[in-house]
């Protein structure tokens, strides 16, 4: 029988099939495609149009060839003899001629589409929609605090990948873990931090922050609110050493200190978020010169220690919450005060907005009713006169206090401001105080200073508007006498909650 004249072997069922998956996967490609660039924000658009969707299609394409091979089979196994062992390609038929083209244009262009699928799948996998996401539940802590910080804009695989094929490597297998541990609901809550693997900070920070760039100092000024009926607002201006100058430019000090290449800086800490530091050591790179420090109340041996993990300080071991920032509440309404969000006259309002935001809530719906009712009730019922007076502001501070707890606590994931100590400054935390607490001794009598001068200068204090002392005396008041404030730890009263 003369080929022309058979039946194709791809006249079966399972190549039809394979065919119809292949064409409504194209179709969908297509239109998913088309959304995708026309900006359609929805995460999953991404996810479908580029692996979900042309894994079908392949597996249609797959499936139309598989049909067509046990079609052979069936065909061989009627009549040995009608069918040659292997297919015959006569060039000189028109009608091969025909399909050996459309297939040749056909596998053309199925390799360019698939080029661009899996480019376009390899920048949509690097992209903050996806990181932050298309797990919406699990990463929605993490992508509302970037959200709001100053890195909103640097991408999540600036700080998480970085440049390079191995690292790109890395992220994407432990990638693949995650996806499947958020469909298999096998995630932690809250994700926990430190993040074992981080790539070391140097190498993603410094390309866009190097040492030599460092800046001199810096001026902040910190406002506080008191928990009084006035809220007495208390300001502080300080000048913070930050270090600047290179190496081989000039001085090198300040606190960025600890990075200069010269300096190693490596310590052991005994607990698992890297609070409780318990041995320090500063090693000069070049001249090798080293002096460890011991924490005097460490409950560890020295053979013990030394069969302790040591890390090496990098920008991490302070900078740790540099995007994913979870606001205390004392400090989050400071800012509301300060930035006139809230009426800074209502009686009582830090005190009381405080209190409703840093309650223990199981649900945001059940907080949100719980911070509206709280405040409510307050200024109904002991502060009628205010009700009556200033109920618009009293209403603008629930929707904002309402605001603020959406954007800092995520009971869903039981992350917020506790969960994630930051090591920057000391006053909600230990912070720089893990080391510099006058504790950490070295044989030679050594310590890691407490000295408030070292980090910063105080400029000036006000407290309501009063000023408590400007310039040259540069201690810093602390507003209620609780005696030598080098031996104090503030973390131990200002916890971010009501005192
Ligand atoms: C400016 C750099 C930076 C950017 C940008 C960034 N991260 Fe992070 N991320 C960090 C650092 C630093 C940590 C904490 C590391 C540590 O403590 O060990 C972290 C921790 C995390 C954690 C662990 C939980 C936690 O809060 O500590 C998750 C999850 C996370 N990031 C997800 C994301 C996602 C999703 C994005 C993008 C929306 C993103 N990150 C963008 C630097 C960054
Ligand atoms: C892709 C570039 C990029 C990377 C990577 C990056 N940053 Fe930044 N960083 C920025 C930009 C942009 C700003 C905002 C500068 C400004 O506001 O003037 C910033 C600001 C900061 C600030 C000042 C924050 C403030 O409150 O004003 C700190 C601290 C900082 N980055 C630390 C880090 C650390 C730590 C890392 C690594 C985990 C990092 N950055 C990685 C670009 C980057
Ligand atoms: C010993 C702790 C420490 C280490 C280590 C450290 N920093 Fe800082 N850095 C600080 C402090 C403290 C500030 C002052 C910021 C503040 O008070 O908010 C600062 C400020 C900054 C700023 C903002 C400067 C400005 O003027 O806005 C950047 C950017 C920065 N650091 C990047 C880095 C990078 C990148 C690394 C790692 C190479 C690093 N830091 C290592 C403590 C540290
Ligand atoms: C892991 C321990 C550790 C942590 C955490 C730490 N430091 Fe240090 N720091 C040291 C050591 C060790 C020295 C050197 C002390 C000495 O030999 O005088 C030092 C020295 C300094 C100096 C003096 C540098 C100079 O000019 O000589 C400054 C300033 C400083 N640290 C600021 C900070 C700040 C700010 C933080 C918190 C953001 C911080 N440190 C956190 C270990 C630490
Ligand atoms: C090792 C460095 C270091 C030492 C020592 C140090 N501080 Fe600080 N302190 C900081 C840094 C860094 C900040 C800024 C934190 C920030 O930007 O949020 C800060 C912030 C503060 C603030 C403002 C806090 C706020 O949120 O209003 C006060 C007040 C303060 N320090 C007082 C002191 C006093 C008093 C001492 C001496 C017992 C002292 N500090 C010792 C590093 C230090
Ligand atoms: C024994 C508890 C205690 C310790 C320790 C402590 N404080 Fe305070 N602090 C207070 C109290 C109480 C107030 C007054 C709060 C009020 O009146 O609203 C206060 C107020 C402040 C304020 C004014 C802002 C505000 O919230 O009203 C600053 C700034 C401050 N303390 C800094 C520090 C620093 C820095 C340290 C560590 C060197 C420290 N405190 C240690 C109890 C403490």
């Amino acid at each position: 029988m003369p080929d022309s004249n058979r039946p194709s072997l791809a006249r079966n069922v399972i190549s039809a099939a394979g065919l119809v998956i292949a064409a409504v996967s194209l179709a969908n490609i297509i239109f998913l495609v088309f959304a995708d660039v026309t900006g359609v924000h929805n995460p999953y658009v991404g996810i479908l149009a580029y692996a979900v969707v042309p894994a079908f299609m392949v597996g249609g394409l797959l499936l139309f060839f598989v049909g067509m091979l046990v079609e052979r089979r069936r065909r061989h196994k009627m009549a040995p003899d009608a069918i040659a062992r292997y297919p015959s390609l006569d060039l000189n038929s028109p009608r091969v001629r025909r399909m050996a083209i459309i297939w040749a244009f056909g596998i053309f262009f199925f390799i360019i589409i698939s080029l661009l699928g899996s480019y376009r799948m390899y920048e949509y996998t690097d992209s903050d929609q996806f990181c932050g996401l298309v797990c919406h539940k699990v990463m929605h802590p993490e992508y509302t605090a970037y959200l709001q910080s100053p890195h909103a804009r640097v991408g999540c695989v600036g700080c998480h990948v970085g440049a390079g094929a191995g690292w790109y490597v890395r992220s994407k297998l432990s990638g693949a873990y995650q996806v499947y541990s958020v469909i298999a609901h096998k995630y932690p809550e809250p994700i926990p931090s430190p993040v074992e693997n981080l790539r070391p900070s140097r190498e993603t920070c410094e390309r866009c922050h190097w040492p030599e760039k460092f800046f001199g100092a810096q001026l902040k000024v910190f406002t506080h609110f008191g928990y009084d009926e006035q809220n007495t607002p208390r300001e502080i201006r300080m000048l913070i050493k930050t270090g600047g100058g290179s190496p081989t430019g000039g001085l090198v000090a300040g606190i960025h200190w600890h990075m200069f290449n010269q300096n190693e800086i490596q310590y052991i800490a005994s607990d698992e978020q890297r609070q409780n530091i318990e041995w320090v050591r500063i090693r000069n790179r070049k001249t090798n010169e080293a002096t460890e420090y011991k924490a005097q109340d460490s409950k560890f041996t020295d053979a013990q220690l030394a069969a302790m993990p040591k890390r090496t300080m990098d920008c991490i071991d302070c900078h740790n919450r540099p995007t994913h920032i979870y606001v205390p509440p004392d400090r989050a309404i400071d800012r509301e005060l300060l930035a006139g969000r809230i009426d800074r006259t209502l009686p009582f309002i830090k005190s009381k907005a405080v209190e409703a935001l840093s309650g223990d809530y199981k649900t945001t719906p059940e907080a949100l009713q719980a911070i509206d009712k709280s405040l409510r009730t307050y200024y109904s019922t002991e502060q009628p006169a205010v009700w009556n007076t200033k109920r618009p502001a009293v209403e603008s501070a629930i929707k904002n206090v309402q605001i603020v707890f959406q954007n800092t606590r995520f009971p869903e994931m039981k992350v917020d401001w506790r969960v994630h100590p930051d090591n920057i400054g000391h006053f909600y935390f230990k912070g720089c105080f893990r080391c510099h607490d006058d504790q950490h001794v070295a044989k030679n009598g050594k310590i890691i200073p407490k000295d408030c001068h070292i980090c910063h200068d105080v400029l000036g204090e006000q407290q309501a508007g009063n000023i408590m002392f400007e310039v040259p005396k540069n201690e810093f008041q602390h507003p209620v006498d609780i005696g030598d404030l080098r031996s104090a730890t503030c973390a131990d009263c200002h916890t971010g909650k009501p005192m």
